[in-house]
């Protein structure tokens, strides 16, 4: 049996047992309506299970899933199968060959009784012996890992911005902190890089602007460190990068706050002290435990710039860390794409055009490419309009084709946010035409569209 034609089945199958839920809460169970749907959904899973040996179907994320694929285009009634199925605690269930009407009946009328009660797979299990229904079966979905990998990606980002934000608190008291919690929150980072690259640097495109300097250093910590783990480096160089990354502006808690947070141009004088914050995070960092002098020098050239151009101003001779390149564009990457009051955001495409024109000025042209290549042509994070009208957010990076990454759809062609967000691999074709399915006509500005791209990190 075709793929769509079996989708189309199972749509019909949950249509039909929707539509018996509903009437079931209408009319009395013996009700002829009552039964005439359940005998309809009992005639379609039947004929299905002539072809299959099992029917089994899976709620992920309050949709429905069929041999890991979502089945979206929701009717009333599939939608009342689904939260029927969530309001009991079903994640997952199997029809097996041989069903008896009177099963599905039971069945049904257990969804219907329990619904609100939120029951233990047991308590299913036990409610589907004592009705004697032995041909569906309820199972535990075997959740895939990506939600696993982002909590876990998440835990650790916010880690890292306690840890930034207990140093920068200690240093504004005067005192000296540690650096074991910077280069702990380091190190997991770079674990969580090595499983999943995504589910991290998804992350630093939320942008929270309240707590800009905190996040701003975090992210600048984990950009620095995707890239030192894109280079053959040992181990301990790419923390000592992620570690100077992540404190690149610790020397900003000696410049005054207001100073910091102005938001309009600054005088050449304020300009003059904003510049000493390198040399004053250098200043910090070298009298921190568990933090290698590298860091340090990083943290004083991380504006020094490719071509000297930048701050602090350098005696001649002077031979530069090549690792401060590294820092210097993870730092331009996030300031440019996050919104100030100064500047309007730029997409992340917007931002990696930008730094190209900077190659070989202030940016080495040779880290702004392993940058691209890291992040594709379309970024995480990046909004995009499709050829179908649909805003979506990408999610994934495709090796085999970096104009073709995956998306998670928000909206629809009239621009409604969808109820629940698809997930989508633009690589896919379709199977008839041999043509993609949809693709990526352009990149949008989120803070100039009616779409949230947190919404699908969130
Ligand atoms: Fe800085
Ligand atoms: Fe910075």
């Amino acid at each position: 049996m075709e793929r769509m034609e079996l989708e189309a089945q199972i749509k019909e199958i949950t249509k039909a047992l929707g539509g018996a839920l509903k009437n079931l809460g209408l009319y009395p169970e013996n009700h002829p309506l009552v039964q005439k749907t359940i005998a309809q959904a009992y005639d379609l899973i039947t004929s299905l299970l002539e072809s299959l040996n099992e029917l089994a179907l899976a709620i992920v994320d309050e949709t429905l899933v069929f041999e890991g694929t979502p089945l979206f285009q929701l009717t009333s009634s599939l939608e009342l199968f689904i939260k029927s199925l969530g309001e009991c605690g079903i994640e997952a269930l199997v029809f097996h060959r041989g069903l008896k009407k009177s099963e599905l009946e039971s069945f049904i009328s257990i969804l219907h009784a329990n619904r609100g009660s939120i029951l233990s797979e047991q308590k299913v299990r036990n409610l589907f012996q004592i009705e004697d229904i032995k041909k569906i079966v309820v199972v535990t979905v075997e959740k895939d890992k990506e939600p696993d990998d982002l909590s876990a990606a998440k835990e650790i980002y916010e880690n890292a911005i306690s840890a930034v934000t207990a140093a920068m608190n200690d240093i504004r008291l005067g005192k000296i902190p540690s650096g074991s919690e910077s280069r702990k929150v380091v190190q997991d980072m770079s674990g969580m890089l090595k499983k999943n690259q995504d589910a991290m640097l998804a992350l630093t495109m939320i942008k929270n602007y309240d707590e800009y300097t905190y996040t701003h250093s975090v992210n600048v910590g984990v950009i620095s460190l995707t890239i030192a783990e894109s280079l053959s480096l040992s181990e301990s160089e790419k923390i000592d990068i992620g570690v100077a990354g992540l404190l690149h502006d610790v020397g900003k808690t000696q410049v005054a706050l207001d100073l910091i947070r102005k938001p309009s141009t600054l005088t050449l004088e304020e300009f003059e002290e904003i510049k000493k914050h390198p040399d004053e995070g250098h200043r910090i960092l070298i009298e921190m435990e568990f933090i290698n002098p590298v860091s340090g020098k990083i943290v004083r050239e991380h504006h020094m710039g490719f071509d000297l151009s930048g701050y602090p101003k350098i005696e001649p001779g002077y031979k530069m860390e090549p690792y401060s390149q590294i820092v210097s564009i993870a730092d331009c990457y996030d300031a440019l794409s996050t919104l100030r009051t100064y500047q309007k955001p730029r997409t992340p495409k917007e931002s990696l055009e930008v730094m190209t024109k900077m190659a070989g000025k202030s940016l080495d042209p040779a880290m702004v490419k392993v940058l691209i290549k890291i992040l594709g042509i379309y970024p995480i994070g990046t909004m995009v309009k499709l050829d179908t009208d649909e805003v979506a957010v990408v999610s994934a990076q495709n090796t085999e084709d970096s104009a073709r990454p995956k998306v998670i759809v928000l909206t629809d062609a009239e621009g409604r946010n969808l109820d629940f967000p698809v997930h989508i691999d633009l690589i896919e074709k379709d199977p008839k035409t041999g043509k993609f399915n949809r693709s990526i006509v352009t990149t949008v500005n989120p803070l100039l569209e009616n779409a949230n791209p947190s919404r699908s990190v969130a």
